[in-house]
């Protein structure tokens, strides 16, 4: 068997999603940001209603399907959508907290060619503000995006940003866009051509037009913003060079989904590292959703970080990947050994300890072996005169120093030796 195209199995990446999950919810404890968990799959049409008809990722991309019920459904594209049903649903927009702000971790599915950095199955850490309508908070989203980019050591990193405005400003540069492209209407492909009617901004990110002159010399949404659209714009740069964040203004950047208004944003990286699917992560302002999905009226904004894409990112930042290790192993000469040392186990895992021990009677040698496999620190032994005798010997595989304890005296030791030099596997668990 084999596991479905543009899939994947987790197995020594595991230690990278671990380090990118523990940065995220440091990241989001400090910028105030609570967990939320929504389900993987929803009835179609909130992604309909949300991400849009007319986006390549609900038109092209969605795994939907009848359930046994009869009831449409659709696995989950991408996790705004969820949070704002969640949102409306469970009526949070009546919490007094005025600004409240989710985060989410987890896999998202999309029928897309696979490619580097682009999969079926792939997963999303993002974060979701409602609750104002100021530059300060669409400032204060992407600084988290960037920080934590930056705390994981990526690098080079780029902002890009640009504005789609609102209302009347997307009215005037839907207009302008339209009269551009209508001399080149027959040269187009045939979903452009359909797009050209109901959503012609969605013109400007098809896949397959992504070169055609009509799509590069289109006009520039920043050029139609009204003045009220454009100070929103000029504030959110302004917090941004505050914050120190560099960030260029991209005017050709529109995002491929429907929701956006005013700051759209993408963070790249390097094409070397990730080719054309460099996009770390991508979002921005989406104040009407909340409206469209049956709530009152309420001015959110967000982002999206695809993991795997920051995996690629990370390994290249690391060099080479942090070695897993363990506290201690403990080697057992025989069957009564073997149990003596199931009692020690337990009694060192009790001490927040990572612990293995031998399952068969194996030599002394054997057992070297594997403890050296698991990078232990410490490597205990008990033989048939240790289990007489209530002890245990001790062997520190750095500093090669030994020692014959009683058993009960083995985790003191071991915990005293690691506190001193913090090198326990646990040791940051508690600060
Ligand atoms: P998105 O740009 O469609 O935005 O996806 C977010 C990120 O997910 C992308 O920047 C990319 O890193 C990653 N990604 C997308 N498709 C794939 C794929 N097939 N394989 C691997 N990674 C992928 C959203 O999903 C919005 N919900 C972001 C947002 C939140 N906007 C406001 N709030």
């Amino acid at each position: 068997m084999q596991k479905p195209k543009g899939t994947f199995d987790v197995i020594e990446e595991i230690q990278l999603y671990h380090m990118i999950e523990k940065a995220i919810r440091k990241m989001a404890k400090r910028f105030s940001v609570q967990e939320i968990r929504t389900p993987h799959f929803e009835h179609s049409e909130l992604f309909h209603r949300s991400v849009g008809e007319s986006t390549d990722v609900v038109g092209k991309e969605t795994y939907r399907f009848q359930d046994r019920g009869g009831r449409d459904i659709t696995l989950r594209p991408e996790g705004t959508a969820g949070v704002v049903r969640a949102f409306v649903e469970n009526k949070l927009y009546a919490n007094p907290q005025k600004v409240q702000k989710f985060y989410y971790v987890g896999s998202m599915f999309r029928y897309e060619r696979p490619q580097k950095g682009r999969f079926r199955e792939f997963n999303t850490f993002g974060v979701e503000a409602f609750g104002s309508a100021h530059p300060k908070l669409d400032a204060e989203v992407i600084e988290l995006a960037y920080r934590l980019t930056l705390s994981l050591g990526i690098q080079p990193l780029v902002v890009h940003i640009n504005s789609l405005g609102d209302g009347q400003s997307k009215a005037l540069y839907k207009e302008a866009l339209q009269a551009h492209l209508t001399p080149y209407l027959p040269s187009l492909c045939t979903d452009c051509q359909t797009r050209f009617e109901t959503n012609p901004l969605r013109i400007l990110d098809c896949k397959v037009d992504a070169q055609h002159e009509a799509i590069l010399h289109a006009p520039k949404p920043l050029d139609y913003l009204v003045e009220d659209d454009q100070k929103h714009f000029k504030t959110v740069l302004h917090y941004l060079d505050a914050q120190g964040i560099p960030y260029t203004v991209d005017n050709r950047l529109v995002r491929g989904l429907d929701y956006y208004t005013h700051t759209v944003f993408e963070i790249k990286t390097d094409e070397t590292l990730l080719g054309q699917q460099n996009t770390l992560c991508g979002g921005g302002r989406y104040n009407h959703l909340v409206e469209t999905l049956g709530g009152p009226s309420t001015p959110a904004v967000g982002f999206g970080f695809g993991l795997e894409r920051l995996i690629v990112a990370l390994k290249a930042a690391l060099k080479e990947l942090p070695v897993e290790s363990i506290d201690v192993y403990i080697g057992a000469l025989g069957e009564e050994a073997l149990v003596a040392s199931s009692v020690l186990a337990a009694k060192l895992r009790k001490q927040n300890l990572a612990v293995e021990s031998s399952f068969e009677p194996l030599s002394l040698k054997a057992q070297f072996k594997q403890s050296d496999r698991l990078n232990a620190r410490f490597f205990c032994l008990l033989g048939e005169d240790e289990v007489r005798a209530g002890t245990v010997s001790i062997k520190d595989q750095i500093t090669k120093e030994e020692a014959t304890l009683k058993q009960s005296q083995a985790a003191f030791y071991i915990i005293d030796k690691l506190t001193h030099d913090h090198t326990c596997v646990d040791c940051d668990e508690g600060a």
